[in-house]
Formats: C-alpha cells, sequence, structure tokens
C-alpha cells in the first residue's frame, strides 16, 4: 500500500510503497479515504512532541474510510462499514487507570503508562489501509463526506469537549482564541449551541472568515474582547498560554476558560492584575482533551445534520508533504485533509 512515511526527525514526508497490514482477531482493516493533518502531528514529525514510535514512521490521527476486512471474532462491524479511528484508541487494561473502568479519553493517553495512540504507539491514518481493534473505531452518520468527518475525529472532538466542558449555560457567550483547525470548529459549534460567539484572531486577514463562520464578534485582542462585552466561556485553542492569560480581563462572572491549545513553551500565569479578580469573580481554568466517545458522537452529527461544516483543503495522496507545509506555516484555512 502507499503511506505517508516520515523519514527522520524533521524531514519531509513521502508517499512509499509499505506492506499492507492485515487484521488479528478482534481487528477491522480499514480502506483510509481521508485523513486530517492536525499541528500536533507535524510537531511530533518534527520533534517537538514525542516522534512516532512506529516503523515506518506513519502519523496521522482523523483517518476515516470502510471496513474492508475483519479479523476472528469481531461481530460489531462488517465489510462496507463507515468508521473512524481517533488519536486514543486503548489503554493497557490493567494499570492503576485502566482498572478504574473510565471510557477511553484522552486522559487514557495521559495516565496509561501504555496507551495504543493512532500514529504515536500504533500506525496512523496518513495510508491507503489501517488496522485497528474493531471496538476501538466509531460508525460515521450515514452520508457524512469523508473530508468532512474527518477533521472531526480530533479537531472537532476537541473544540466539542472543550465547549462542553464549561458546561455553558443557555444564555452564556462564548469566545473561541485562535482560529486554526480547532477554533474554526469551535467557533461554529458554539454558535451552533445558540450562544452568542466571539472570534478572538491574531490574523487581521481571518475576520471576515470567522464572521462567515458564524461569530457574532470578532476581535483581535483581549482589550476589543472586554469591549465587546467579555465572555463567560473562552475557548483556547491556540498553542498559547500567553494568549490566553491575556484574555481573562474578559472573562466574566463565574467565567471558565478552557485550556484546549497546547503550548508545550510557557507556563500558563494569572497575570497579577488578574490575581483578585480571578478569586473573586470564582473563575475556573479547565483542561479538555477527546473527553469521551459520546461527545464525538454528537460532533459528528452536528457536522452530519450540517449545523456545522469544516473548511477543508483537500490534497491528493501525492501532495502530502506540500498539505503538512501549509499546516506548519499557518497558511491551511482551516482543516487539511489528505485523500487516499
Ligand atoms: N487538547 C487536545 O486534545 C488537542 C487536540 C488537538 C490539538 N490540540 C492543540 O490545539 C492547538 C490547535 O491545533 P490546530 O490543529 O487547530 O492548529 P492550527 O490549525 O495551527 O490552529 C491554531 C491557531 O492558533 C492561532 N495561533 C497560532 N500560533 C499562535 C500564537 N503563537 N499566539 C496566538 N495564536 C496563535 C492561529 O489562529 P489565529 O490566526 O486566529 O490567531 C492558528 O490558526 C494546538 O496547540 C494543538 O497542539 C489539542
Ligand atoms: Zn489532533
Ligand atoms: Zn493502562
Amino acid at each position: 500500500m502507499r503511506a505517508a512515511v516520515v523519514p527522520g526527525v524533521d524531514v519531509a514526508w513521502e508517499l512509499r510503497e509499505v506492506t499492507t497490514p492485515s487484521p488479528g482477531p478482534g481487528e477491522v482493516l480499514v480502506r483510509v479515504r481521508a485523513c486530517g493533518v492536525c499541528v500536533n502531528d507535524v510537531l511530533a514529525t518534527r520533534g517537538l512532541l514525542p516522534f512516532p514510535a512506529i516503523d515506518p514512521a506513519v502519523t496521522g490521527h482523523e483517518p476515516v474510510g470502510e471496513v474492508v476486512e475483519v479479523g476472528a471474532g469481531v461481530t460489531s462491524r462488517q465489510p462496507g462499514d463507515r468508521v473512524g479511528v481517533t488519536w486514543v484508541r486503548a489503554g493497557c487494561g490493567r494499570c492503576d487507570y485502566c482498572v478504574q473502568g473510565l471510557p477511553v479519553t484522552g486522559q487514557t493517553a495521559m495516565c496509561c503508562p501504555a496507551p495504543t495512540t493512532t500514529g504515536f504507539t500504533a500506525p496512523g491514518g496518513h495510508a491507503e489501509y489501517l488496522v485497528a481493534a474493531a471496538e476501538s473505531t466509531v460508525l460515521l452518520p450515514d452520508g457524512l463526506d469523508w473530508e468532512l468527518a474527518a477533521p472531526v475525529m480530533c479537531a472537532g472532538y476537541t473544540a466539542w469537549s472543550a465547549l462542553r466542558a464549561a458546561q455553558p449555560r443557555p444564555h452564556d457567550r462564548v469566545a473561541v482564541i485562535g482560529i486554526g483547525g480547532l477554533g474554526h470548529l469551535a467557533v461554529q459549534y458554539a454558535k451552533a449551541s445558540g450562544h452568542e460567539t466571539i472570534a478572538v484572531t491574531s490574523s487581521v486577514d481571518k475576520v471576515d472568515s470567522a464572521r462567515r463562520l458564524g461569530a457574532d464578534h470578532v476581535v483581535t485582542d483581549a482589550e476589543q474582547l472586554r469591549a465587546v462585552g467579555g465572555a463567560d466561556v473562552v475557548i483556547l485553542t491556540a498553542p498559547s498560554h500567553r494568549a490566553a492569560a491575556a484574555c481573562l480581563p474578559g472573562l466574566r462572572v463565574q467565567g471558565r476558560m478552557v485550556l484546549a491549545g497546547i503550548d508545550g513553551a510557557e507556563p500558563f500565569t494569572i497575570p497579577s492584575a488578574m490575581t483578585y479578580p480571578f478569586f473573586a469573580l470564582g473563575q475556573q481554568i479547565i483542561g479538555a482533551t477527546h473527553n469521551g466517545p459520546h461527545l464525538l458522537k454528537e460532533a459528528l452529527d452536528l457536522v452530519a445534520a450540517g449545523r456545522v461544516t469544516p473548511w477543508v483543503e483537500t490534497f491528493p495522496a501525492h501532495r502530502v508533504a506540500e498539505a503538512v507545509d501549509r499546516v506548519a506555516k499557518g497558511e491551511v484555512r482551516f482543516r487539511a485533509v489528505v485523500e487516499y
């Protein structure tokens, strides 16, 4: 099969011929039709997150496609099923975390010493075929296009989990910092849920797009966020703790700031001017990741219903390196999806 192999740290991805996997007991073989490029794939292959611990290194955790073969004992999936696979597929099943019996979520990857993660510890989705445990696959809603389903597997799942983690009340105003892969979906999910929505972008050229995504207000800094009335929920989808902390003055009474963007470089610091407001206003800082399969189902259903639509740039497989390059440069509007 053809797969996008990452030959080494910070080396351009190459489409290569590699061995097609076959499904073992309990597994399915998926003919991948599309796989999104998450910024975390780019960071991992550039050595800024752990490099994929697989040989050949094939990353990608937004694959969707058809089941073409099932392994022994599989009853829940059959050839022809349209499925997706997410970042975290399973825990080890026996550590202190796993024995609690919690659903598989992004937490599993943090707390279990030996999780199965797509494109990190197990071969990823930037390939024509992928093998996964049948129970770790998700059935896609009927009729949902491959290129719209793929971004939901990580970007949409995270954005929706972040919104739901804030437990927004019906009248809450929601602000989203960073209009990229996650952020453009967070804006739409917030709007689709009936919230007055504010996009906070550092890119002036995204103002029009942010409005078309449904934002009621588009601001470029914290002062403007405050000037438009602030927000009850602020979701960080940019890789910048500094950008999040700068928006604290725009967080209202009992406000919740959800950190979904990952900043591995700088700590999150409450600015000294915000120390007293933060505790006096009863504000919270919450982390969010892939928070559970029921949330992925909700995120997919909203897209299938046409209430949220990923904006994608699609690339044929032979242009995968170009897709990665555009993601790295922040040029994609708003998710790169590679078709296999
Ligand atoms: N929590 C999770 O489970 C999870 C899952 C997937 C990804 N992530 C993280 O979520 C973040 C977004 O991922 P993505 O795939 O959506 O990336 P992306 O497409 O590159 O979008 C990130 C957006 O953040 C803004 N931005 C970038 N650099 C910035 C900076 N230095 N300061 C302020 N704003 C900046 C930009 O939006 P504007 O131009 O509008 O400012 C950019 O479009 C990353 O940190 C990623 O690691 C977390
Ligand atoms: Zn991701
Ligand atoms: Zn475990």
